[in-house]
């Protein structure tokens, strides 16, 4: 939530307007399974993240760049956390 907001600011300043829509919800039949997508959801938010700061480099945007190299720090903390979490199920 705290991410979505910093994103919103950053987005809503360079003019552009953030969506309210939220992604539909996984929800697993098993609280293995659900790690297991949260893991996953992880993994695809850093890889849409390394693209975002390469993006943002290259455009010169330098404080997008360090926005997201922030969150994307706080992703890899979640990522290692659902995988210690799942190597103990
Ligand atoms: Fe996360």
């Amino acid at each position: 939530m705290k991410h979505a907001e910093e994103i919103a600011e950053r987005l809503s300043y360079l003019g552009g307007e953030p969506t309210t829509k939220p992604d539909p919800i996984f929800i697993g039949k098993s609280l293995k399974e659900m790690m297991k997508q949260d893991k996953r959801d992880e993994e695809n938010a850093i890889e849409l993240y390394k693209e975002i700061i390469k993006r943002a480099r290259e455009g010169g945007d330098e404080t997008t760049a360090r926005l997201f190299r922030k969150i994307l720090q706080d992703e890899e903390e979640h990522h290692d956390f659902f995988i210690s979490i799942l190597e103990g199920m």
